[in-house]
């Protein structure tokens, strides 16, 4: 019997969903079999060798987003924000395609200079960077390091033994009303000076004073998941007021202009997604026009996009474990990863599609929430998806989007190993990072 025939409260018609090419890589197919292929490699062939959860990751379509952040930005240096997804492979590709690197502690430091990637250029970010790490990335020879207080202007001083090249942390006191958690634009926060104000001036000046110090620049961050262009020419606006500010009252004259990342992807169907070719224009536009008005010399432009060079390019893999229907609620289809794998629904209420990979079914669908197997009634992956009222545990559900910030916030809770990266390319896939097992999690644990 079928769920449909024992629930028909079930049949809620509906059309079957398709592969959306907004929220999947732009190599994704249905194979003869009717199963999903990305990159030529049925997903379903993957999660029967590598197992489940599974991170796949097509190494085409990161590439791609590199090209096209190249080919929209050719005077603009593009720095991949590696917070989103490091590993080795990755940090290889994005430098292969002419990228820089933005890097968040010492061991995505060591990730970035592990796949030889040039010191040169590497740029430090963080609000609270350790006098260790400091150290690290000065002894390492790291291009850039963005400044984020006072106190960390006397330690790199106190370290710098060659000139050091840094760039100072502006909020630029833009709110683009994202969840409280990316809101970082806004005055009042733990990251960067506030605009126009002493606190800058005074950074600034502090820096000039130190003779193994180079203030090169200004950088901003305003936030993420930013679909709209026009907070960007705003940045660069009050940005280049600032940096004509500081000539005036500092008699510098900085060369560069950090504007962050921050561009949007589609999630799920009909989310915005930022249009570079607009971006382009805006920032473009926004530089000419502050530009002459300040009489300031164009800087040169730094666009750090994380998200959006890696999250289309990864899809995540679950074997469905049960399916349970909840007489007057909602049906649950609970799969063998959750929130240890994918927190961002916990963490900013992020929403998702899946669907099935082994075949490609036709008939009836459903209405589904899709749970995570953790002890916490919030650990819930997917709401609203529609799939097959014939699915059956043991089947392949694949979720898109899913290549930025899950791996990198991925935990071991419950005892649940982190899952995989396998990437595939032209008809092949290769582990990237393996899973994590019990005796990787037992050999942390020193006992006593
Ligand atoms: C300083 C900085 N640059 C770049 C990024 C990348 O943001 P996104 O992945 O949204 O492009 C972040 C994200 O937190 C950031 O803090």
């Amino acid at each position: 019997m079928t769920l449909l025939e024992i629930f028909p409260s079930l049949r809620d018609g509906g059309m079957v969903p398709r592969l959306d090419p907004t929220i999947w890589p732009r190599d994704t197919h249905y194979d003869g079999e009717g199963r999903i292929t990305v990159g030529n490699v049925a997903l379903a062939d993957i999660a029967d060798q590598y197992g489940t959860p599974t991170y796949v990751l097509d190494e085409g379509e990161v590439r791609g987003r590199c090209q096209d952040y190249r080919k929209r930005f050719p005077d603009a240096e593009i720095i991949y924000a590696g917070k989103a997804l490091l590993t080795r492979a990755v940090a290889e590709w994005v430098t292969e395609e002419g990228l820089s690197l933005d890097v968040c502690s010492a061991g995505e430091l060591a990730v970035a200079l592990s796949s030889w990637a040039d010191p040169a250029r590497i740029m430090l970010h963080g609000n609270g960077k350790p006098f260790g790490e400091l150290e690290t990335a000065i002894n390492c020879g790291v291009g850039r390091i963005v400044v984020d207080s006072l106190t960390e202007i006397t330690l790199l001083s106190a370290l710098a033994s060659r000139p050091q090249r840094v760039l100072l942390r502006v909020t630029p006191d833009i709110d683009v009303h994202g969840h409280p958690a990316v809101r970082t634009g806004v005055t009042d926060q733990k990251f960067g000076f506030p605009i126009g104000g002493d606190a800058v001036r005074e950074a600034a000046d502090r820096i000039l004073r130190q003779p193994n110090l180079q203030l090169v620049g200004l950088h901003c961050h305003i936030g993420s998941q930013i679909g709209e262009t026009f907070p960007y020419g705003e940045a660069v606006r009050r940005m280049i007021g600032e940096m004509s500010r500081l000539r005036d009252e500092l008699g510098v004259e900085l060369t560069e202009l950090d504007l962050g990342g921050g561009h949007a992807v589609a999630y799920r169907s009909g989310d915005p997604a930022m249009d570079l070719a607009e971006l382009s224009d805006i920032v473009g536009d926004s530089l000419d026009a502050a530009c002459i008005r300040y009489g300031f010399p164009q800087p040169k432009i730094a666009l750090e996009p994380g998200r959006a060079i890696v999250a289309r390019a990864g899809v995540t893999l679950y074997r469905v474990l049960s399916i349970k229907h909840v007489e007057g609620g909602h049906t649950y289809v609970t799969v063998d990863g959750g929130m240890s794998d994918n927190p961002r629904v916990a963490l900013y209420g992020a929403r998702y599609d899946a669907v099935v990979a082994n075949r490609h079914p036709t008939g009836e669908h459903m209405t589904v929430t899709i749970a995570g197997r953790h002890c916490e009634a919030g650990d819930i992956l997917a709401h609203d998806v529609r799939l097959p009222v014939d699915l059956r545990p043991g089947e392949v559900l694949a979720m898109p989007c899913t290549g930025a910030y899950h791996h990198s916030l991925a935990s071991s809770y419950n005892g649940i190993g982190r899952p995989p990266i396998v990437a595939v390319r032209d008809g092949r896939s290769r582990e990237l990072v393996r899973r994590e097992t019990i005796d990787d999690l037992l050999c942390r644990d020193i006992g006593h």
